[in-house]
């Protein structure tokens, strides 16, 4: 087989990062950055990140399509995707370990009651609050793939009281499991920290809703680093309002960067982070591409092959 040529599209700036660690691996790839590309009949693989509608349809020869991120949405936002050509997400077992920092850095803000003790330090205020122990702490992850089973298997490291809910049934040491619709709601009636790592899909589109956070206990929390169109943000701020919710922490938005007068800003119960939970970095997932590349030319199968059926 002839060497492979790369086509790279992506609106970040890495793309001489990843020129540099991909011949570092693969001295025979052809790495072009998009603006390159002279003949497109010659791209036999796609990297890219929220490529634009149509452009990977305009490449006719494509044989692989792999996503800069785990996620994938911003790839099947394009409804031109060629569904004949395969996608493979990215999974990084340092992405993996960023998301579990993040989780359970959030999950213990949370319950450590940081957020309530930062607000009375501004207001020059002593009052201590009853603190559970971790054990009596009910935390949920909507979620249970790469990212969600490893940051579960953190807090249960931690002592929490852990569960999880998946689309099919799961057994994880410590994680009450549970799955489909069925489980939704006994999951939800239990959870007092809820941490959405579920990935975007029609089914899980708006999943953080009213009648979501209804089910949950007064007063819970939401940890949202999926994706910003799981969140029905009126509703958000609907249930912040009322005390349903007590606090979030997003790190995804419909819209990124999130507007500046956008209200999620300024909200003292609302903590913004930029995209940031797990970034995506070269040096490692150059290792995970270039062996993806691999077994392309070897014909051998993906394991981490999107089904393009249900979109994960
Ligand atoms: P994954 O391994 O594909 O896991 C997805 C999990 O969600 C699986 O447990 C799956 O259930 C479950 N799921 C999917 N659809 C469902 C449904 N309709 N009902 C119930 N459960 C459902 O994905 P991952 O690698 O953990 O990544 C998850 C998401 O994290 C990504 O898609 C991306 O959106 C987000 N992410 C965010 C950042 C960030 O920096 N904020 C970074 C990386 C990724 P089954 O196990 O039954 O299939
Ligand atoms: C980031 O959000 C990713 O999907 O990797």
């Amino acid at each position: 087989m002839a060497p492979l040529t790369l086509a790279f599209r992506s609106p970040g700036d890495h793309v001489e990062k990843w020129r540099a660690a991909l011949a570092s691996l693969l001295p025979d790839l052809n790495f072009l950055s998009w603006q390159e590309v002279t003949d497109p009949a010659a791209v036999d693989v796609a990297l890219c990140w929220l490529p634009p509608e149509g452009w990977l349809s305009s490449l006719p020869n494509l044989k692989l399509v792999h996503s800069l991120g785990a996620g994938v949405d911003h790839v099947l936002l394009d409804k031109l995707y060629p569904a004949q050509v395969p996608l493979v997400r990215l999974v990084d077992p340092h992405m993996t370990r960023a998301m579990t920092e993040y989780v359970t850095f959030q999950v213990l803000r949370l319950h450590l009651t940081e957020p309530a003790y930062r607000r009375q330090q501004q207001a020059g205020q002593w009052k201590p609050h009853t603190q559970p122990r971790a054990s009596e702490r009910r935390v949920g992850i909507l979620g249970l793939g790469e990212l969600g089973a490893a940051s579960a298997a953190s807090l249960v490291d931690l002592g929490f009281d852990v569960a999880g809910w998946s689309r099919t049934p799961k057994t994880l040491d410590g994680v009450a499991c549970f799955s489909g619709d069925d489980g939704f709601q006994a999951f939800l009636a239990r959870t007092e920290i809820l941490v959405c790592l579920l990935p975007l899909t029609p089914a899980t589109e708006g999943i953080l809703s009213a009648a979501a956070f209804a089910q949950m206990p007064r007063g819970a929390g939401l940890i949202n680093v999926g994706r910003g169109r799981h969140l029905v943000e009126a509703d958000l701020l609907a249930a912040l309002d009322s005390g349903q919710v007590s606090e979030a922490v997003l790190d995804v938005f419909p819209k990124e960067p999130l507007a500046a007068d956008h209200p999620f800003w300024q909200h003292e119960r609302i903590v913004v982070t930029p995209h940031v939970a797990a970034l995506t970095h070269p040096g490692t997932a150059s290792l995970i591409v270039a062996e993806n590349l691999r077994r392309l030319v070897q014909g051998e199968p993906w394991p981490d092959r999107v089904d393009l059926a249900s979109g994960y």
